[in-house]
C-alpha cells in the first residue's frame, strides 16, 4: 500500500488536534507527518498514535515534503501557504472560507458530492466546507434526491469549540468566574457573555444583515447540492456548548413526504444515525450523542402542521470531528482512492 506524508497546519488548535487523531484512528497510510503551527508553538510537541511530534514552525516548511496538506489555521493563513502548498505539490484540503466559493475548487462532503473531488486539479486545493453547513447538508441529501426541497430555514445552536481551542478556555473561565460570582468582561472571541448566555452572532456581519456565519450556510448548501435556486434562511447562535452543534431545521419540499418516509430515508442515509423516539430524550443532543462521535444525528422529525410540504428535523453532530477534521480526512480518503 502506497503512504503518504501529510502535513497539518494549526496543529496545535482544536481542529488541527482532532485530524491527527483520526488519521490515526482511521489508520490512514501515512509515511511522514509533520505537525505545522506558528513560531510560538515551535517548541511545543503534539501526540499522533501514540507518539509525540515536535511542531515546527509553518513559516519554514519545505510543502514538497509532502503530498496531502491538511490545513485548519484560519483564512489569513491559508491565503498565504495553501497556494505555495499546491505549487510544490502537496494538495491542500483546507478547513477555513478562504477558497470555498471559488467555482475552481471543489466544495466536498464525500456523502454528499464526492462525484466532484476531481476538480481539485485545478488549483490543488479542496475546500472543507464550514461545520454548520456540512451536518446540514448530509442530513438534506437523501430528502433532496427523494423529492427535492425549494427552501430550507434552520438556525443553529454552535459550540464554543467551532471558535477554536482558545473560545473552549474562555467559556470555561467565564463559567468559573459567574459560579464564583465574580465579574466577567468581553473579549474579541465573544463581544458578550458566552458562559449561561446565547449570542445570535457568529463572525462578522454583512451588509444585508445576516452574519458571514449565515451567508456561509446559504452560499455553501446551494454549492454543494449544485442547485442556486434552494432557498437558505440561516440564523446562527453561539451558546455554551463546549463541544457539538445543534440545529432546527424546517424544510419544504418539492412534493409532500411524510416524517415515516423521510425517517426512513434518513436511516439508510450514509453518515446518519437516526433516534426519533417520542418520549423523554429519545433525541440526540449534541454533550450526550454528538460530541467525539462521527455520525450526524437526527432526531425529532416530524410534519410541520403550518406548511402542507413542511418537514421539522434536529440534527446534531461534532463540528469538531464531522464538520472539521474527520470530513477533511475523509475528503483525504477519497483522494487517495483516485491517485491509487
Ligand atoms: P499556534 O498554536 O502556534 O497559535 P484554533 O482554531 O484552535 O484557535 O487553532 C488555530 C491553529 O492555527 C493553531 O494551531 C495555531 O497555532 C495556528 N495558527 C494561527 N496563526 C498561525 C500562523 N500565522 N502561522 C501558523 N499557524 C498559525
Amino acid at each position: 500500500m502506497n503512504c503518504y506524508d501529510i502535513a497539518v497546519v494549526g496543529a496545535t488548535g482544536a481542529v488541527g488536534t482532532a485530524m491527527l487523531e483520526i488519521l490515526a484512528e482511521r489508520k490512514f497510510p501515512v509515511g511522514n507527518v509533520y505537525a505545522l503551527a506558528s513560531e510560538r508553538s515551535a517548541r511545543k510537541r503534539v501526540c499522533f498514535d501514540n507518539t509525540e511530534l515536535q511542531v515546527e514552525s509553518l513559516a519554514r516548511f519545505d510543502f514538497s515534503k509532502a503530498q496531502i496538506g491538511l490545513f485548519s489555521a484560519g483564512s489569513k493563513v491559508s491565503a498565504e501557504y495553501a497556494p505555495q502548498a499546491a505549487a510544490a505539490g502537496c494538495v491542500v484540503i483546507d478547513n477555513t472560507s478562504c477558497f470555498r466559493y471559488e467555482p475552481a475548487v471543489p466544495l466536498v462532503v464525500p456523502e454528499v458530492n464526492p462525484e466532484t473531488i476531481g476538480e481539485y486539479r485545478h488549483r490543488g486545493i479542496i475546500a472543507n466546507p464550514n461545520c454548520s453547513t456540512i451536518q446540514l447538508v448530509v442530513a438534506l441529501k437523501p430528502l433532496y434526491d427523494a423529492v427535492g426541497i425549494e427552501r430550507v430555514n434552520v438556525a443553529t445552536y454552535q459550540s464554543v469549540s467551532g471558535a477554536g481551542a482558545r473560545a473552549i478556555e474562555e467559556l470555561a473561565h467565564q463559567t468559573m468566574l459567574l459560579l464564583n460570582g465574580d465579574p466577567i468582561e468581553a473579549t474579541a472571541r465573544f463581544v458578550k457573555q458566552i458562559a449561561f448566555n446565547a449570542l445570535p452572532h457568529i463572525d462578522e456581519f454583512q451588509d444585508n444583515g445576516y452574519t458571514r456565519e449565515e451567508m456561509k450556510m446559504v452560499w455553501e448548501t446551494q454549492k454543494i447540492l449544485g442547485d442556486e435556486r434552494l432557498q437558505v434562511n440561516a440564523t446562527a447562535v453561539r451558546v455554551p456548548v463546549f463541544y457539538g452543534h445543534s440545529e432546527a431545521v424546517h424544510l419544504e419540499t418539492r412534493e409532500k413526504l411524510t416524517a415515516d418516509e423521510a425517517r426512513t430515508l434518513l436511516r439508510r442515509a450514509p453518515g446518519v444515525e437516526v433516534l426519533d423516539e417520542r418520549r423523554p430524550g429519545g433525541y440526540p443532543t449534541a454533550a450526550t450523542e454528538a460530541a467525539h462521535k462521527d455520525a450526524v444525528f437526527v432526531g425529532r422529525i416530524r410534519e410541520d402542521i403550518s406548511h402542507p410540504r413542511g418537514l421539522d428535523l434536529w440534527v446534531v453532530a461534532d463540528n469538531l470531528r464531522k464538520g472539521g477534521a474527520l470530513n477533511s480526512v475523509q475528503l483525504a480518503e477519497l483522494l487517495i482512492e483516485q491517485w491509487c
